[in-house]
């Protein structure tokens, strides 16, 4: 049985007092029973404060990015081992904003989720097609691309830690959410695509949706039989919203 994970992406939001009263408003309303894992990843040079904030509160902590180096001289650069260091047990990698504006390539993404492992870190791998990519009849194609980089450079095993995100580029930030059944649709050709390689692992993993998802679409989304989660962006930095999805997790 696969339990549902909620992840909030701050992206490049926030400052200390807005995250402050964030994470109060998170703390304050979320159910110490819930079933389905809560984590939330701020941007990097927050971390530290939103670990204090999280005190004994079961919520996890992921970073937003990671090289594809373990240390060295690169300037602006945050490895694996500073993230788990700094508390964290998740990381996206490969983010469409990340794809799309700094040039990460399949390969580049491969090796970051890599990385990811090696620091016991459980990378959170981003797929997902252009609104161009999917109007062409494209998507799956482009969907196994981005997942056959990984499993071609890391092994199919490597696919036991991972989370596995489906972004539909043309869903994020823009308020259109993809409507259950499309979303179900690529998620499940997703595990149909994995179970070719490994059947365990392609019933184990967990595919999280992401796209403009918020407490008044979760409901739906959720209930399909192969979505096990959100990536949140937008309703993740609203207190009320995030939790409010979290509960509809269960
Ligand atoms: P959104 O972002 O919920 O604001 O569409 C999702 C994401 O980019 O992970």
């Amino acid at each position: 049985m696969r339990t549902k994970l909620i992840a909030g992406n701050w992206k490049m939001h926030g400052s200390k007092p807005f995250i402050e009263s964030l994470m109060k408003g998170m703390t304050e309303q979320l159910d110490a029973n819930l079933k389905s894992g809560v984590l939330v990843c701020p941007p990097t040079i927050y971390i530290p404060l939103v670990e204090s904030l999280i005190g004994s509160h079961k919520i996890a902590l992921g970073g937003q990015n990671l090289s594809e180096q373990a240390q060295g001289a690169y300037t602006g650069e945050i490895s694996g081992d500073m993230l788990k260091d700094s508390g964290c047990q998740y990381v996206i990698v490969g983010h469409s904003e990340r794809r799309s504006l700094y040039g990460e390539t399949d390969v580049l993404v491969a090796h970051k989720v890599g990385k990811a492992i090696e620091s016991e870190l459980t990378p959170i791998l981003c797929v997902g097609e252009t609104l161009e990519q999917r109007e062409k009849g494209t998507t799956m194609q482009v969907v196994q691309q981005q997942l056959d980089a990984v499993i071609d450079t890391l092994g199919i095993d490597a696919l036991k830690q991972v989370v596995v995100a489906y972004e539909p580029v043309w869903a994020i930030g823009t308020g259109v959410t993809a409507s259950p059944e499309q979303a179900q649709e690529v998620h499940s050709a997703i595990r149909a695509h994995l179970r070719d390689k490994n059947a365990q692992i392609a019933e184990e993993i967990k595919i999280l949706y992401g796209g403009s998802m918020k407490a008044a679409n979760a409901e739906e989304l959720l209930a399909q039989p192969d979505i096990d989660g959100g990536l949140i962006g937008g309703a993740s930095l609203k207190a009320d919203e995030f939790i409010a999805i979290c509960k509809i997790a269960g």
